[in-house]
């Protein structure tokens, strides 16, 4: 199973299906464990990202391991990756063409990780996984059940660095994340 994800990281170090591969210092994969049972999904690499090939490692990264930290859950024990895996320039939204373009790598991750919950952290990773027709304000907060896997959207960590108000949700969303967790065991 981990030959396949390593095989999968490597077919994307070579990447150049879309236009992010011009722009990028680093593709960025994923990070985490292969046998994790809660994947987080964010948007796509940030500066640091870029920088260190590793998700997560910026402002938002630290925010959320702080949320981690508090909550009892180890960054070692779950699976971390994005949307598209190469940045963004100045950090846009990916356009929907190169979502749709990376997605086949993200699904071939979920299919290999196979984890019970995931936690789809903003609108790109809502829309492009569970479609176009969820927003996170409506969503955020609630599971979605979709072939046997729990969704629970939530905000961005980078939403909160800009809206303080916004921790309290997403403490609470991850706070029903765990107990869930607790509950599948
Ligand atoms: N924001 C994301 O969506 N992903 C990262 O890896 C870092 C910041
Ligand atoms: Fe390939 Fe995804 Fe990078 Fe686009 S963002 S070049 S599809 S790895």
């Amino acid at each position: 199973m981990e030959i396949d994800l390593e095989k999968l990281e490597q077919e994307v170090r070579q990447c150049s299906k879309c236009n992010l591969c011009k722009n990028r210092t680093n593709t960025v994969f994923g990070d985490g464990n292969k046998n994790a049972e809660i994947m987080f999904i964010g948007e796509g690499p940030g500066a640091e990202e870029d920088k260190e090939g590793i998700p997560f490692v910026g402002r938002a990264g630290k925010l959320m391991n702080m949320a981690f930290q508090g909550l009892g859950i180890n960054r070692e024990d779950v699976y971390i990756c994005n949307v598209v895996k190469c940045r963004p320039p100045n950090n846009r939204t990916p356009l929907k063409e190169e979502a749709v373009t990376c997605l086949d790598y993200l699904r071939a991750q979920v299919m290999e990780i196979k984890p019970k919950i995931i936690v789809l952290l903003g609108n790109t990773a809502l829309k492009n996984i569970l479609g176009d027709s969820y927003g996170i304000t409506s969503t955020r907060g609630k599971w979605v059940e979709k072939k046997d896997i729990l969704y629970m959207p939530t905000f961005h960590p980078a939403a909160l660095l800009r809206d303080e108000s916004k921790k309290i949700d997403f403490w609470n969303d991850l706070e029903q994340v765990v107990k869930k967790y607790n509950e599948l065991k």
